[in-house]
């Protein structure tokens, strides 16, 4: 036996495995993640509250967390980032499949033994002087068919109470495992050993980072980044990357998508799905209030990040949010922009690179009109108004559980999940796309969906205001080549006997003097009632070459001066010039996808280039 593997098998024999740890594969993988990291010590996390209490504690003391004024925002907290790593990092996100075109152009790829050979040196002794957590978590429901289980081992106690909200976090996962049940192992950590009395610091300034997945073993590797996207591996590594393989490979879809239901005064009840780009409003819509003259309609929230979306036994696709919180971006959220986040979040909650006020509450940009005359800034600095900074990360973000939310629907833990009626998508363009269209049928949807473009946002790092083609809003989430997720698509219409039908909406269209000229928020009410009624055959439509669009007199006004005849027009113009240059923009993504391009799609832009 070598010197390597003894001690291998020495710091393996010294977990003390809790009864209740009986799944004998997540056992071996234990003990090979300590011998490999080399922790000073091992915790089952259980999920408890005296638990998450001690976490949070131990966190204060060291800094990392700053306690908020328990009057003003009770049992809640403050985490300031390292200011190098404060967003998800797609140039170093990996899919390693073992063949390079699986993972597609919409990838970075490493070869996986490669990507292992690295990763197995990074990891060697990372947790040095720190406490390595197991994380056990369900993505959905605990227990139920849809639900899947993973089991993150991280270093970051952040990571451990962000998971706690995020998802169904705890020992109970471990009963549902059992002796052989399957997981997801996701492994992460923030990449620098601590040295004998230094103080934890879950904020690494790690040049070297790596967030891995490995599709054909279901594996998830983090390394060097303790934030967001990087680090809670339930979210974007898992309910996407890696879910988004097993979707195709069982026939489902896993989706960055948002679930809202919608009650017409008369009780029907309509859910619809709908993708945007990272920060495009998305929490906003899942969370949008009706306006006044809307009086009888209720909006209700099952979700406002990803969708698992499986064809029912009646025909129709079924969603659950696979999340049980909310890890949304704070600045432009107040009351005037989203009244059910701002209610959400009035307690219990983690806020990362937000202000903090003198009061010990915290404040963003867009909060309140006026800013507070003093404030520390997310990076833990002196801030007045005009001094030139922003007070919070634009990236800036609040956890929270979705439970909290006033609007969350009832529906928002039925294993089964809700049925969908509509799929929408959405970009922020401002010039060009119109308010909001219907494809002509499921193949012209995929489409739509297929070369959706937006202009980037703070939320991925990167160029700012920039379009970009994010199919599906997926591009940074989808774990294949991107042609074969548009093949998937195209088929999964085929496999349920009513697919919903499909829209492409744009909020951000501006005039010719940089004004939005939709209101936008709660008055997309307005749009939404247009696609309720058109999923249920109320309400008319006139043909274009894009699609279906409102007339003036579809769209319900009543309570809205703000738009006139002439601002309608404008917004639903479709200038042949733009989408000319639109189709070309396809036409390039189409080059970079032709290997594994279906016909249809191309087919499809003949179809479009000749109609316009
Ligand atoms: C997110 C994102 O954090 O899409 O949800 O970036
Ligand atoms: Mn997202």
């Amino acid at each position: 036996m070598t010197q390597k593997s003894a001690s291998a098998r020495a710091a393996a024999e010294s977990v003390r495995f809790p009864d209740y740890v009986r799944n004998a594969r997540a056992r071996a993988w234990i003990a090979d993640m300590v011998a490999l990291c080399k922790p000073d010590d091992v915790q089952f996390v259980d999920g408890s509250d005296e638990e998450n209490l001690r976490l949070c504690t131990q966190m204060v003391s060291s800094g990392v967390l700053v306690k908020l004024d328990s009057k003003l925002r009770p049992n809640s907290y403050l985490a300031r980032s390292h200011p190098s790593d404060v967003a998800r990092m797609e140039d170093r996100t990996f899919v390693c499949s073992r063949n390079r075109e699986d993972a597609g152009p919409n990838n970075n790829w490493l070869d996986p033994a490669e990507m292992k050979a690295k990763l197995g040196k990074l990891f060697d002794g990372c947790m040095r002087g720190r406490t390595m957590y197991v994380i056990p978590f369900s993505m959905g429901p605990l227990g139920s068919h849809i639900a899947h289980i993973g089991i993150e081992i991280s270093d970051s106690p952040y990571v451990v109470v962000n998971m706690r909200i995020m998802t169904r976090m705890g020992r109970a996962v471990w009963d549902v495992l059992g002796d052989k049940g399957e997981f997801v192992p996701a492994m992460h950590s923030v990449g620098r050993p601590l040295k004998a009395g230094e103080k934890d610091d879950v904020w690494p300034n790690n040049a070297e980072k790596y967030i891995v997945q490995f599709p054909e073993e279901k594996s998830i590797w983090s390394f060097g980044s303790g934030y967001g996207g990087n680090a809670l591996l339930g979210k974007k590594c898992f309910a996407l990357r890696i879910a988004s393989v097993l979707a195709k490979e069982q026939g489902w879809l896993a989706e960055h998508m948002l679930i809202l239901g919608l009650e017409s005064p008369q009780g029907e009840k309509t859910y619809v799905a709908a993708a945007f780009p990272s920060a495009c409003g998305k929490t906003n819509l899942a969370m949008l209030i009706p306006p006044k003259a809307f009086a009888g309609w209720k909006a209700t929230t099952v979700g406002e990040d990803i969708a698992w979306i499986k064809p029912g036994k009646d025909g129709r696709f079924y969603a659950i949010n696979p999340e049980a919180g909310y890890f949304g971006v704070a600045p432009g959220t107040s009351y005037t922009t989203n009244a059910n986040a701002m209610d959400t979040l009035k307690a219990n909650v983690i806020f990362t690179n937000v202000a903090l006020t003198p009061e010990g509450d915290v404040w963003w940009e867009g909060m309140t009109k006026t800013p507070p005359a003093r404030l520390i800034d997310w990076q833990g600095k002196d801030w007045s108004p005009g001094c030139g900074r922003p007070a919070a990360h634009p990236n800036a973000r609040f956890t929270v559980h979705a439970a909290q939310c006033p609007s969350i629907d009832p529906q928002w833990e039925n294993p089964d999940g809700v049925p969908i009626s509509a799929f929408i998508f959405g970009g922020r363009r401002s010039t060009g796309v119109p308010l909001v269209m219907e494809a002509f049928n499921w193949d012209y949807g995929v489409y739509l969906a297929a070369t959706m473009g937006s202009e980037t946002t703070a939320a991925n790092i990167g160029k700012v205001g920039v379009v970009r083609r994010d199919p599906f809003a997926m591009l940074p989430f989808c774990g294949y080549h991107m042609g074969d997720y548009f093949n998937h698509w195209l088929r999964m219409g085929r496999a349920i006997d009513s697919p919903p039908k499909v829209f492409g909406v744009n909020w951000f269209r501006l005039d010719k003097d940089g004004k939005f000229l939709w209101p936008g928020f709660g008055e997309n009410m307005r749009v939404l009632k247009w696609i309720v009624e058109r999923v249920s055959g109320k309400v008319g439509a006139r043909q274009t070459p894009l699609g279906w669009m409102p007339r003036y007199d579809d769209i319900e006004w009543k309570g809205l001066e703000a738009v006139s005849r002439s601002q309608f027009d404008e917004l639903m113009s479709v200038d042949s010039k733009v989408w000319q240059g639109e189709l070309d923009a396809h036409g390039e993504l189409f080059e970079k996808l032709k290997s594994r391009l279906p016909r249809q799609l191309a087919l499809i832009r003949e179809l479009f280039g000749m109609s316009l």
